[in-house]
């Protein structure tokens, strides 16, 4: 009987999970150096969290949700997104409790949404996210979308990016917007789909961002929050805007992005990679601002904010572009002995470098000195070090540095200096080049 993953997973091993952890590496740090601390929730969370918050209309909560009941009958999901677990844990932890100022968390986790897999949209995906939790301030708005924007420009994406921002204003306005909505759409009932017309009544926004209705001219065509927004919201967006502009990120607004989660209230943003190999899986992150969230999950009148990315839609960004992923997968050194007995010997060398830092890789079993020489070029090692009778009786082990051809007959007490010395030796001599544009 054989067995295969589920459909939309993934298996993460080879290259893949060298580029997974890349990113994930770069992620953190710069979560650090923005003063973030990381939360890690459970996977699964009661089925109403998600309903109360990411909203019972939509797509995610009514179309893409994994739910079930468990064994003691409890109505339980698996998360389809990061923020409400995280606000969950913040209130149900008190996490604000003598705290001033906001409480700044990140997570890097797997999500689970029940879509139509192709590459870049999967059932059980990851994403790298941020919270601002009690958040007053517009200059946190500024500092999170700049932060969404210096990780793109970290990676080298910043030219094939747009960013899209709106603004949904407060909740008061979007009720007597959604109102209007409502009259609206109920003039073109003949032309919504099935789906559309089963929102009519409870979330008329989500038929602005539905596929297939979301294109005909009289969606786009409906009325716009914009009318409905008070000098306060639009002053506050303004002043978005004014420092987005001072820190030299562009932007577009986009008034018919409204986002697929029920929580936001504020700024909404979306950074959309505009390389054509990745339409339909093109929104790399998305973000916004949430007033009523902490407040409806049992917390403080506090808001929030955040962003998330989507690691496999990064992967499959940076693959499409000019990036160079860092990761060298090569050993530093490839062991191999004559025989079973010296096998010890080279089992105690490859520890005595592995103590040292170095990575050593082995293939135990293999003797022929030509077929341990071809492995350790087919690893891409820098040195294949043969430890045989002949030398080792006279305390010596063969050496071949791979890159420059040289080969030694090395002391074993001072083989780790020795490929120490010659690594620094190859690493002066890249610079060298650099240097000489070479
Ligand atoms: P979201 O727009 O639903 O927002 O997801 C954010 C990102 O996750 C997307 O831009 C995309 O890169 C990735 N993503 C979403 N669905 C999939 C999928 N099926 N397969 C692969 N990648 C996917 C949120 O989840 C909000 N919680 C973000 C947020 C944080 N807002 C405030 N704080």
């Amino acid at each position: 009987m054989t067995f295969t993953k589920p459909r939309g997973t993934q298996d993460w091993f080879g290259e893949d999970i060298l580029k997974f952890n890349e990113i994930a590496d770069v992620l953190v740090t710069v979560a650090k150096l923005y003063d973030f601390e990381q939360i890690v929730t459970p996977t699964f969370e009661n089925l109403e969290l998600f309903t109360k918050s990411v909203g019972e209309t939509s797509d995610i909560v009514t179309k893409e949700l994994y739910n079930f009941q468990d064994k003691g009958g409890r109505n339980i999901a698996l998360r389809p997104e990061g923020t409400a677990g995280t606000v969950r844990a913040y209130v149900e932890n008190k996490m604000y409790a003598n705290k001033t100022g906001p409480s700044k968390l990140f997570y890097l986790i797997n999500l689970f949404r029940y879509e139509r897999p192709q590459g870049g949209r999967m059932r059980e995906f990851h994403q790298f996210g941020i919270e601002y939790l009690n958040t007053t301030s517009v200059y946190d708005d500024i500092e999170c979308i700049s932060m969404a924007q210096n990780i793109l420009n970290y990676f080298g994406l910043a030219d094939e990016i747009v960013l899209k921002i709106n603004n949904l204003g407060s909740f008061k306005q979007r009720l007597a917007w959604i109102e209007e909505l409502k009259k609206y759409f109920s003039n073109y009932k003949n032309q919504l789909s099935e789906d559309s017309l089963n929102r009519l009544e409870k979330n008329p926004l989500r038929i602005l961002d539905d596929k297939v209705d979301g294109e005909k001219d009289f969606v786009k065509n409906a009325p716009k929050l914009a009318q409905y927004l008070t000098d306060e919201d639009n002053e506050y967006f303004s002043k978005i805007l004014r420092g987005l502009n001072a820190l030299n990120i562009s932007y577009e607004i986009d008034d018919s992005l409204v986002r697929g989660l029920d929580y936001y209230t504020g700024v909404v943003f979306e950074f959309v990679s505009t390389n054509k190999n990745l339409v339909g899986k093109s929104t790399l992150i998305g973000g916004g601002r949430y007033a009523n969230l902490i407040k409806e999950t049992g917390g403080p009148d506090y808001q929030g904010l955040g962003f998330a990315i989507g690691i496999e839609r990064l992967i499959l960004a940076l693959d499409a572009s000019e990036y160079e992923w860092n990761f060298d997968n090569a050993p530093d050194a490839f062991i191999g002995a004559e025989n079973e007995e010296l096998t010890m010997v080279a089992l105690g060398v490859a520890t005595l470098l592995r103590n040292m830092g170095m990575k050593v890789s082995t293939e135990y079993g293999e003797y022929k000195k030509d077929r341990n020489a071809k492995l350790a070029i087919r690893k891409n090692a820098n040195f294949f070090i043969y430890i045989d009778a002949k030398n080792i009786d006279n305390n010596k082990i063969s050496v071949e540095n791979l890159e420059t051809k040289t080969k030694d007959l090395v002391p074993v007490e001072e083989l780790y200096e020795y490929i120490q010395k010659q690594t620094l030796d190859m690493l002066d001599k890249d610079l060298e080049n650099e240097f000489e544009g070479n």
